[in-house]
């Protein structure tokens, strides 16, 4: 089991996706047969994370609880953290500094989706660099909307830019960063930007002035999904039922991972699949255990 620790940022007001999230957190709706907010929690189990905290509203932090419980039945542990306001991205490690407890730590923001071949290798990659900071580049049609790294001649990186109005490359910065133990002290430092916020970008320069940032791409093989828009929301939602559908096997179920990796065992996920009963998901949990011999 990794020492490093995750966390889940699911705060936020999500005004962007009004009505919807007038009465619903933004990382409770639906992407397609699972909550959003699986997909994120899915990435820091493939990265062999068990111990991880949830960031969410005080407002909201009920119904996220009735959801996903203490993560238990998967093999987790969940610590449930409020954040009064959304005051940045980079105060995550000030709320989440005693759970830490000086670990390096794994943070994926709540609306984050990816998928593709390779990603628990690349995960392990980034697991294994406990003295440095790693975050993941994607190539999209439009930075602007991203944090977005620029880099020098030997393709090395030179800034990370938040929505910057001529973005220096088509690398958008996701949503998942992989930091060292060090990430509180260093966000204790950083001053609320122009918006008011505790950004990101400027904990990740903290790293890159010491040489201590990676950036890994995450190639065209793999799908890294925006749930900002509506349309995106949707797109997001038809992009999993066509993999699963075509492929019959399932993306960010956490029931499958936390069986295959051994965190529970068949009667465990029975009883979930028995919960589910006879809908898709509740069927595929089921075969898994039927390719296993009977329970
Ligand atoms: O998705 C990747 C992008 O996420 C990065 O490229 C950017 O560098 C990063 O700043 C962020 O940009 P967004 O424009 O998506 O940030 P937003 O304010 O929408 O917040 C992202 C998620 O984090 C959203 O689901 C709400 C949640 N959040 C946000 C803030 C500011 C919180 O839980 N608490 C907060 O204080």
């Amino acid at each position: 089991m990794s020492a490093r620790k995750g966390i889940i940022l699911a705060g936020g007001s999500g005004t962007r996706l009004y009505p919807i999230t007038m009465g619903l957190s933004k990382q409770l709706l639906p992407v397609y047969d699972k909550p959003m907010i699986y997909y994120p929690i899915s990435v820091l189990m493939l990265a062999g994370i068990r111990e991880i905290a949830i960031i969410t509203t005080p407002q909201d932090q009920d119904q996220f609880r009735r959801l996903l419980q203490d993560g238990s039945h998967w093999g987790l542990h969940f610590t449930w953290i409020e954040q009064p306001n959304p005051d940045g991205l980079a105060q995550a490690y000030l709320l989440a500094e005693d759970f830490l407890a000086g670990a390096p730590s794994a943070m994926v923001l709540g609306d984050n989706i990816f998928f593709g071949h390779g990603l628990p290798e690349l995960l392990q990659t980034a697991d294994a660099a406990t003295e440095r900071a790693t975050v993941f580049g994607y190539h999209v049609s439009d930075p602007e909307r991203y944090g977005v790294a620029s880099f020098d001649e030997n393709d090395r990186v030179r800034a990370i830019i938040e929505k910057p109005e001529v973005p220096p490359s088509n690398y958008a910065v996701t949503g998942l960063y992989f930091l060292d133990g060090t990430a509180p002290e260093r966000a204790a430092k950083l001053k609320p930007s122009a918006r008011g916020e505790l950004e990101i970008t400027s904990l990740l320069e903290s790293y890159l002035v010491e040489d201590r940032l990676d950036i890994r791409r995450m190639g065209r093989g793999f799908a890294w999904l925006d749930t900002g828009t509506h349309a995106s929301l949707l797109d997001a939602g038809n992009f999993v039922r066509t993999l699963q559908t075509r492929q019959g096997l399932q993306t960010g179920s956490l029931d499958e991972i936390a069986y295959t990796r051994g965190w529970i065992d068949a009667a465990q996920l029975a009883e979930s699949a028995r919960k589910f009963g006879k809908n898709d998901y509740g069927r595929h949990l089921m075969s898994l255990l039927r390719q296993d011999g009977p329970v």
